[in-house]
């Protein structure tokens, strides 16, 4: 098989052989393995969420994460109703984004992108306003790599009666998602990060009676989680072409999760990647932009080297050339680059980026204090 680069990023992430090669076959929609595999996959995703049936279900839907974003943003606010979006980076913007364009009345509530979501402001802007419904929260904000303080936003959003929605689409199947304690309406993430799994598949794990009540609700016909969960109850079909590849491929995945150890287990890993990130790039004397506090395993943002002699894009360029891929920046307030952790990577792998960075920067980065 041709060898691809490493990714060392949020998504696509670099996948195992094997999780490559489960792809390797077609399979027919109303098969009865393919309901097997969807039965199956559902019930593993319950389980990593800490959750059962009947209470909650978990859902597949074609499409990138944002699709299951936008899915549960519709079914989590009825029509007239009201979104608080926590915002603190350009995750939690797009979900206020998702959401007006079906017409809720969102109220953002804004904090700095190197600042976690404060659950006393949240529960403050509930108190102030009785009409908000529900709250939306990202768990890892992964344009900076900030993880936000979700058991507490979630005490605070369930003891006032309202609806949660978490984006966990960059910390399940790493980061501990115990959707049982925070009793959070639903959580969406993707194949394509912590569980290893290829794009193309959007994963949403919600309370049954969360989704009963928005029957006849959905803004829009592929993305009514609704009508979804009707079809996989009904005879275990999608309803439209399902990415059958990407499900091998995801069933493929959840074992290789399972035999690593859990989510606890990658959870190691990525630190040890991580570790080893942030030791080198410190000989190299980049700077994080969120303090050692607030960083997380996921994805790391450097500072851009202020030298005139930095270019991003050839320093992108040349890492690429040598099988490297590592991401922009997505923050407003800094010019930074990301370096993610997550994926089939390892510290073996990081080692052979840094010896790259190194090799590739014009000269050595003086050393700057922090
Ligand atoms: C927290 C978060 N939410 C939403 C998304 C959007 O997912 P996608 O790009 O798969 O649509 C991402 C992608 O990285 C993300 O990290």
């Amino acid at each position: 098989m041709a060898e691809g680069k490493l990714l060392f990023t949020p998504g696509p992430l670099s996948t195992t052989e094997t999780v490559k090669q489960a792809m390797l076959r077609d399979l027919g929609s109303r098969d009865a393995e393919f309901l097997a595999l969807v039965r199956q996959v559902r019930a593993t995703l319950l389980e990593i969420a800490g959750v059962a049936e009947p209470e909650y279900a978990a859902l597949p839907l074609q499409g990138s994460g944002t699709y299951a974003v936008e899915a549960a943003v519709g079914a989590l606010v009825p029509r007239g109703g009201r979104l608080l979006v926590a915002q603190n980076g350009a995750y939690g913007q797009r979900i206020a984004q998702l959401a007006r364009a079906q017409e809720i009345a969102v109220v953002p509530c804004d904090f700095a992108e190197t600042q976690p979501v404060d659950a006393a402001v949240i529960a403050a802007a509930l108190d102030a306003d009785p009409q908000l419904g529900a709250v939306a929260v990202v768990h890892c904000e992964t344009s900076t790599g900030l993880v936000n303080p979700v058991s507490a936003i979630a005490e605070v959003t369930r003891c006032r009666g309202r609806r949660l929605l978490v984006d966990a689409m960059s910390s399940f199947g790493a980061l501990p998602c115990p959707l049982g304690d925070w009793q959070a309406d639903a959580l969406v993430t993707s194949a394509n990060k912590c569980l290893q799994g290829v794009p193309g598949l959007a994963l949403i794990v919600a309370k049954r009676s969360l989704l009963v009540a928005a029957q006849g609700q959905a803004r829009c016909v592929s993305l009514d989680l609704a009508a979804q969960l009707a079809g996989l109850d009904r005879d275990g079909q999608f309803r439209f072409t399902p990415p059958t590849h990407a499900l091998l491929a995801l069933q493929q995945a959840l074992r290789e999760l399972a035999d690593e150890g859990g989510p606890g287990a990658r959870l190691a890993r990525y630190q040890k990647n991580q570790q080893a990130l942030l030791a080198g790039m410190q000989k190299l004397a980049f700077q994080t932009l969120l303090p050692p506090s607030l960083l997380s395993p996921i994805i790391t943002s450097f500072r851009m080297p202020s030298r005139p002699d930095f270019d991003f894009s050839a320093f992108y360029q040349a890492l690429s050339e040598r099988g490297f891929v590592i991401y922009p920046g997505k923050v407003s307030l800094a010019d930074c680059f990301r370096i993610g952790t997550i994926g089939n990577l390892h510290p073996r792998n990081i080692e052979a980026l840094l010896l790259a960075i190194a090799e590739v920067l014009p000269n050595p980065l003086p050393t700057s204090p922090r």
